[in-house]
């Protein structure tokens, strides 16, 4: 098991994953630099979010579960984790991957939010959310298998643009969210959008890795407690 060392105090420890094999990195999506860079942005945002005190903690797109797992382990399970993804093969691998580091995760086969969006009302303090961002042509999106990993539509946006405007309600007072976005997706454009509706953002990590230069945005409600 690797240990995240960005920081002298290592807290984010990349869970084991080493029950997912190749064959399975053909129906659920494999860690790469976007999950590893939401990892670390997790370590930067380690002693925020410990002192946040989270009471329910939500990922949105799970994969394998290594992100989700890590939050719980961070938080020494002391939330409810509540993960989603509409990939059956991707919830079933968070369970696994949730079990075997000893983490509770409720795990749920759905698009986005969608069955639990009124009761996760003004609850939600930690929502995350790596989406699909390539852009693609929008017909590629119909997929609930692996394409649904990247597949991502007209500037890369048409997943997360359906999420964002749920986020305001969701999250409770002292509520954040952290979304990964590329430079097509127009980081700066969401976080004039996300502005409009209430929320104030900043860049927790900016990396590039390939040809893909990376963001992780956080959305929080008042700038004067962050
Ligand atoms: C880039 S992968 C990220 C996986 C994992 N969170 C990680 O960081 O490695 C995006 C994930 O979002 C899921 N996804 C795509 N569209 C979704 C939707 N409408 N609702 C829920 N999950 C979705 C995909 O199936 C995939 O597992």
């Amino acid at each position: 098991m690797s240990i995240y060392r960005m920081e002298t105090k290592c807290e984010v420890e990349t869970p084991d994953f080493s029950h997912l094999k190749p064959a399975d990195f053909e129906h659920v999506y494999e860690p790469a630099e976007d999950t590893f860079l939401l990892l670390d942005g997790l370590q930067k945002e380690a002693a925020f979010i410990r002192q946040l005190q989270p009471s329910i903690c939500v990922e949105v797109g799970c994969g394998s579960g290594i992100i989700i797992s890590a939050l719980s382990k961070l938080i020494n399970q002391s939330a409810l984790c509540i993960a989603t993804d509409r990939n059956p093969y991707a919830t079933h691998c968070t369970k696994r991957t949730a079990q075997l580091n000893l983490c509770q995760v409720e795990v749920m086969n759905c698009d986005l939010l969608t069955p639990l969006e009124r009761r996760l009302q003004g609850s939600v303090d930690i929502l995350i959310f790596n989406p699909p961002y390539v852009v693609t042509p929008s017909n590629e999106m119909k997929s609930s298998g692996i394409e649904a990993s990247w597949a991502g539509g007209a500037d890369g946006r048409e997943v997360t643009d359906r999420l964002l405007p749920l986020v305001p309600n969701l999250l409770s007072q002292q509520g954040v969210m952290y979304l990964v976005a590329i430079r097509e997706n127009k980081p700066e454009e969401l976080m004039t959008w996300m502005s409009s509706l209430g929320l104030d953002s900043s860049v927790v990590l900016t990396r590039r890795a390939g040809p893909e230069h990376l963001y992780i945005l956080k959305f929080y409600r008042d700038s004067s407690v962050r």
